[in-house]
């Protein structure tokens, strides 16, 4: 197969190819860079420059590129078996062993089990489904309602879209699905409630009842949140938030719906972000660091309490009429089986959390020098950096928030990549990176404000 050169391959991507979350004509000003190359927590991109990927692919290359096991098993699955299907009827060895797998990995979460797709937003869609489908079951068909968070994103299909909070993703594609609500995020650097951590997630908890109370609780079908907020800017909840949403939810027998496409597997430091606030959902959403982002794979897993019920019932509507071709790819499967023994083995989840640790610590110091970092939270190896106009009003940044590009174009020529949202820089490395690549991306991105600031 003949590869185009460097200059053919930037010509066509500007000529040929529309990026997500882009608009094409600034695709063609601001061309993207073109990475070529990884290796554990380092990329290259085509012009030779080497990097330290602080974005892990897409919250997803959890183990970072170049892992051998993951290649291999990717390469037996294809030479085994390359696809078929899981559709009523057949199965196959790497479904069934990785169902095996996750649902051990979350017995302790009160998983039973599993339903594969092809990455986040098919596992939302799915599980959306799913819940309003158990309603029926529960003979309590109005229940079809879902109330979702502000800043919340989960992904672009037309049900997740509408449960996403950011109306950036959602305006352009109105009308979206009816019966989806918003309520306020127990943001703490942005809310008109209250300084005090446990006060806020307290009146934010209270946002919900009152909310459930209003749509009346038996049109309610679920509530969704991340255990903490990703795309939206890292919005880490105060620790009493969860506990008492679960409260909110048995209370009015709504689902809580955990997205943890970004949070599972490890990024927060805990295997889980439910596990992390000591919570258990009822439906979770898992993608990204499932497979580390070898093959896209997305998954939905069930509580056992609401598996029981799929499980015993006699209407016809028990039959799950959702799934994709390929659900359950057997080379998805095979990477992720991968993926998860590299994870328990190597204890990646404990070196998030201490790695976690410092480079929380090493980002609050880069704001404590920074004239244009509002805030700076995070927790695990998942960061925001917000900038801000004014440190001392909070006022946000103005027009298109600039300052974040120019902020990333000047850690990127210092060796770290970096990602962007608005006035946010996001960061995400890899589970698996050293202390020394966290100093440098430090470095490089203390080097940037410095650059920026004057
Ligand atoms: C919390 C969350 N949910 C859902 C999604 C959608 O996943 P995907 O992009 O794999 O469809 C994402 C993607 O970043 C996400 O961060």
């Amino acid at each position: 197969m003949k590869h185009l050169s460097i200059d053919e391959l930037k010509r066509a991507n500007a000529r040929h190819l529309w990026h997500p979350m882009a608009s094409p004509q600034a695709s063609q000003h601001a061309p993207p860079d073109i990475i070529v190359r990884g290796e554990g927590s380092w990329i290259w991109d085509v012009d030779g420059h080497r990097l330290v990927d602080g974005v892990a692919g897409l919250w997803s290359v959890n183990l970072g590129f170049g892992r051998q096991e993951i290649r291999d098993a990717i390469v037996a699955q294809l030479d085994e078996l390359a696809y078929y299907n899981v559709f009523r009827g057949t199965t196959h060895p790497r479904a069934i062993e990785l169902a095996e797998r996750v649902v051990g990995l979350m017995e302790p979460d009160g998983v039973a089990a599993v339903f594969f797709s092809n990455g986040g937003s098919d596992a939302v869609e799915g599980a959306l489904k799913l819940a309003r489908q158990y309603w029926k079951l529960q003979g309590e068909a109005d229940r079809v309602k879902f109330i979702a968070l502000r800043q919340g994103y989960h992904g672009v299909h037309f049900g997740g879209m509408s449960v996403n909070g950011n109306n950036k993703f959602r305006r352009p594609y109105e009308p979206l699905l009816p019966g989806c609500f918003h309520i306020d995020t127990p943001w703490l650097y942005r809310n008109p409630y209250s300084d005090d951590p446990v006060r806020l997630g307290a009146i934010c908890a209270e946002l919900l009842e009152r909310e459930i109370l209003f749509q009346s609780a038996d049109t309610v079908a679920a509530f969704i949140a991340e255990p903490v907020q990703g795309a939206g800017g890292v919005i880490v909840p105060p620790p009493n938030y969860w506990p008492a949403i679960r409260r909110v939810c048995d209370k009015y027998g709504v689902l809580l719906i955990a997205d943890e496409v970004v949070t599972g597997f490890g990024r927060t430091g805990h295997l889980f972000g439910t596990r992390l606030w000591g919570v258990q959902a009822d439906l979770w959403w898992l993608a990204k660091g499932i497979s580390s982002g070898y093959i896209p794979l997305g998954a939905t897993a069930v509580a056992a309490r609401v598996a029981q019920v799929f499980a015993t019932s006699s209407s016809p509507l028990a039959t799950i009429t959702h799934g994709y071709t390929y659900s359950a790819h057997p080379v998805a499967a095979a990477a992720a089986l991968a993926s998860l023994e590299i994870l328990e083995r190597d204890q990646v989840v404990a070196n998030a959390a201490s790695q976690g640790a410092y480079f929380n610590e090493r980002l609050a110091d880069i704001a404590r020098h920074s004239r244009l970092i509002g805030d700076v939270r995070g927790i695990g190896l998942m960061a925001c950096l917000e900038l801000v106009s004014d440190q001392a009003t909070r006022a946000p940044l103005k027009g298109s928030a600039r300052e974040t590009g120019l902020v990333a174009r000047e850690a990127y020529k210092r060796g770290a990549m970096v990602r962007t949202s608005g006035p946010n820089i996001i960061l995400s490395p890899a589970l698996t990176i050293e202390r020394s690549q966290i100093d440098l991306l430090c470095d490089a991105l203390a080097g940037a404000f410095k650059a920026v600031e004057g």
